[in-house]
């Protein structure tokens, strides 16, 4: 296989409600993506990742699938789609779509069927199990917002398993008839032009067939970057099951027996690098596992760098690494990391963009958005909204998104289904007209890295790590950056290729206070 277009690529992921309105309902939509496709090719990007958009009674914004096979109405249709990857094309711009095999809606036809009768012909979809003695539930597995993760049907007399809402029930990988439906699934869009799938929940899927109990550990929590688990209940038996590698194994295989190989990037939430490197097994399964021991570490170069170092370590050859530090269901980077301190958002996405391997670009990072502040009357999102004690709201990641300095922010002629992102200066318009913007600098480094990282052999080094500085070597970048109040003074070099904090020093030989300086490699000063 040829090098593949994510290496040394940009994958935005649009958040697709937020991202444009066209029609005037409130929720951004596909006609809305093609009517701004211009902003994806000034950027440069090579590949649009899209947030679900097949049919959903929306309980989890899409992430309750009712039909794998059509568009939902609100976000437009097939046609709007086939426009959307043909426009795409003409462009060399990839379009990627948000796959969610561990759970259906609870109003996909395969779980009313299921419900219909123990003795239903899609009963076996979804994961049945007969009460305790007492009546309880048969094990001790809680769902995302902590309740347990099993939900008594009275008709049939069973409980059925959710890893989230009651409204999202788990599919039964043991049953070989969802495999077919997914190869189905997964055919069908790459029929029409797909380049690829996020898949959601990629370490879910299978569940232990004994059922057993997860252990108890007080540090099994939604942050914590070592054990993986929530509410003190370490996920260990409905998570990561070793018999999930076979379903990527044999997607692999598929999708590269296709004409254009597709991407397989999964969504990896787990704790540990050597947990995640597992999901790349003999670079035979997926091509991308989304690192979120990354994403969940502190903004500090010893913690940033070991990540990297152990993710290079762990990896199988050939693996490409892919860098995030957004998206919809954590803090934006420029509010976790950067504490909406401008200089340190520049600085995070230049490490971002600049590491090797492929790197996904939230919609409005490049604006440098912030979290918004949603009151609590308008959240939108049940997962979090009121359920949770204490866990952050999603929605404060989801704002649509400003194009203009408008009251409306160009995002919509109706109302929005969100309040749109409050901070009116981080808007399309004024940035496109500023060299220093931040949208400025993002084309710039999805420039620099579509030059010199799209080859396997940019790999990644370590020059030099302390409490406030990262240097380090990725593929002919040298990368020079300064987590500190302090400038500080480096050997000087010629040409750099961009600072973080304006478009491009001349010589190099100071950092300032939380700036970054990407330079070739080749170009010490004599
Ligand atoms: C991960 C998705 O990113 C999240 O938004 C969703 O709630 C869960 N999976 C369940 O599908």
């Amino acid at each position: 296989m040829s090098t593949p277009w994510w290496v040394g690529g940009t994958v935005y992921h649009a958040y697709v409600r937020s991202f444009r309105d066209s029609d005037g309902d409130g929720y951004g939509d596909l006609g809305g993506l093609i009517e701004r496709f211009d902003h994806f090719v000034d950027l440069g990007i090579t590949a649009l990742w899209l947030s679900p958009i097949t049919n959903s009674p929306d309980h989890d914004w899409g992430y309750d699938v009712s039909d794998y096979l059509d568009v939902h109405p609100e976000l437009g249709t097939l046609a709007d789609l086939d426009e959307l990857v043909e426009v795409g094309s003409r462009h060399g711009i990839h379009v990627v779509m948000d796959l969610i095999p561990n759970h259906t809606s609870a109003s996909h036809p395969w779980f009313v069927e299921a419900k219909s009768s123990r003795n239903s012909s899609t009963r076996d979809y979804y994961v049945w199990a007969d009460a305790a003695a007492n009546g309880s539930p048969p094990n001790n597995w809680v769902d995302d917002t902590g309740e347990p993760a099993w939900t008594w049907d009275a008709d049939s007399k069973q409980y059925y398993m959710h890893n989230f809402l009651d409204l999202q029930p788990d599919l039964n990988w043991w049953n070989p008839l969802v495999h077919t439906e997914f190869d189905r699934i997964i055919d069908f869009w790459l029929d029409r032009g797909v380049a690829g799938f996020r898949i959601d929940v990629a370490n879910g899927l299978y569940h232990d067939r004994e059922l057993r109990d997860n252990p108890l550990n007080p540090r099994a929590h939604i942050w914590d970057t070592e054990v993986q688990g929530r509410y003190g209940i370490e996920h260990v038996y409905n998570f990561n099951r070793p018999e999930v590698h076979d379903v990527y194994r044999h997607w692999r295989t598929r999708t590269e027996s296709r004409s254009t190989p597709a991407l397989l990037m999964g969504e990896t939430w787990v704790a540990r690098v050597d947990e995640l490197a597992a999901y790349y097994g003999d670079d035979d399964q997926l091509h991308l596992a989304l690192n979120f021991p990354f994403l969940f570490a502190p903004f500090e170069p010893p913690a940033l760098a070991r990540i990297v170092s152990e993710s290079v370590a762990a990896f199988p050859a050939g693996a490409v690494m892919v860098w995030a530090g957004s998206n919809h269901d954590v803090p934006r980077v420029a509010t976790r990391w950067a504490q909406n301190d401008p200089r340190r958002v520049r600085l995070a996405q230049t490490l971002l963009a600049t590491l090797p391997g492929a790197y996904v670009l939230y919609y409005g990072d490049e604006l440098g958005m912030v979290d918004s502040d949603v009151p609590d009357h308008l959240h939108r999102d049940p997962l979090t909204a009121g359920r949770l004690n204490g866990q952050w709201p999603r929605d404060n990641a989801r704002a649509p998104m400003r194009w203009d300095a408008s009251p409306s922010g160009g995002f919509s002629s109706g109302e929005p289904w969100l309040p749109v992102h409050p901070v009116v200066e981080q808007n399309v318009a004024d940035q496109l007209a500023d060299p220093t913007s931040m949208l400025a600098l993002l084309r710039t480094l999805i420039a620099v890295r579509r030059h010199h990282l799209s080859d396997l052999t940019a790999i990644y080094r370590d020059v030099h790590v302390d409490a406030s500085r990262w240097v380090y070597d990725s593929g002919p970048l040298r990368v020079n950056a300064n987590f500190s109040n302090e400038t500080v003074f480096i050997e000087p070099c010629d040409a750099p290729l961009l600072s973080s904090l304006d478009v491009r020093p001349d010589v190099l030989d100071r950092l300032r206070p939380w700036e970054a300086v990407v330079s070739l490699r080749t170009s010490p000063r004599p």
